[in-house]
């Protein structure tokens, strides 16, 4: 951190030498934070074994230490470039950089939300849909059992890398199955279930067997994070 925040003033202070008023306002609210405004690799609550036999240890740590921290690294490395292409005014790069920044910073915000969304079996994973989320999933599919089907055969079918949502909906008060490709972000829904089908996610425990995973999954989902976060986006 220490090395980061100087290399930073470094930089700033060389900006600083070829000024725009833009780049004065912009270099001015990053010298009154406190701290950089950069992404973190957040914790998992649980130990990466802890959602074994339905995905093994080493698939998580992988997918937590590896795969996830690659997002986060390349997020913060294109906002670094786009402050300073923005300071330069330097529109074309900003566009230019605007793809990288949906890619790693919804990998960043999808793979955050995964880790929630699941819960070693008998602490919260695996179980069913409480309250208003289950009264929600009964209305519109009929029972718990019914919805997973139509989740898993929407996660099944995403080509190539993506997500499968369960999210609310909060123009029209109901629940809805949404999937997205690669790491595009849910951005209109508030995610309450999310199954990650990008092959990092299960090929060493279950190969492209993809619908065998998406089995195991609902055996370590979060119901009672659901349940809660459909309490408060719904009230
Ligand atoms: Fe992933």
């Amino acid at each position: 951190m220490y090395v980061y925040m100087c290399t930073k003033t470094i930089k700033d202070f060389r900006m600083l030498c070829r000024v725009t008023p833009k780049a004065v306002r912009v270099i001015g609210r990053r010298a009154l934070s406190s701290e950089p405004q950069v992404a973190r690799l957040p914790d998992i609550d649980y130990d990466y074994h802890e959602l074994e036999p339905f995905i093994s240890g080493e698939i998580m740590e992988l997918h937590h230490s590896k795969h996830h921290n690659t997002y986060v690294t390349n997020y913060n490395a294109t906002v670094e470039k786009y402050l300073d292409a923005e300071a330069k005014e330097d529109i074309a790069t900003m566009i230019s950089l605007q793809p990288a920044i949906n890619f790693n910073g919804g990998g960043h915000v999808n793979h955050s939300l995964f880790w929630k969304m699941m819960a070693p079996p008998g602490k919260g994973g695996g179980g069913e849909p409480t309250g208003g989320l289950a009264k929600a999933i009964d209305s519109r599919w009929g029972s718990f059992e019914k919805f997973k089907a139509e989740f898993n055969a929407k996660a099944a079918g995403v080509q190539g890398s993506g997500w499968c949502w369960l999210g609310y909906n909060e123009a029209t008060g109901g629940v809805e199955i949404a999937t997205r490709s690669n790491q595009d972000p849910l951005t209109d829904l508030v995610p309450l279930v999310g199954a990650d089908v990008w092959e990092h996610a299960y090929y060493l425990q279950y190969k492209n067997v993809r619908p065998d995973y998406l089995k195991a999954f609902w055996e370590v989902a979060n119901m009672d994070y659901a349940s809660q976060t459909y309490d408060s986006a719904s009230n």
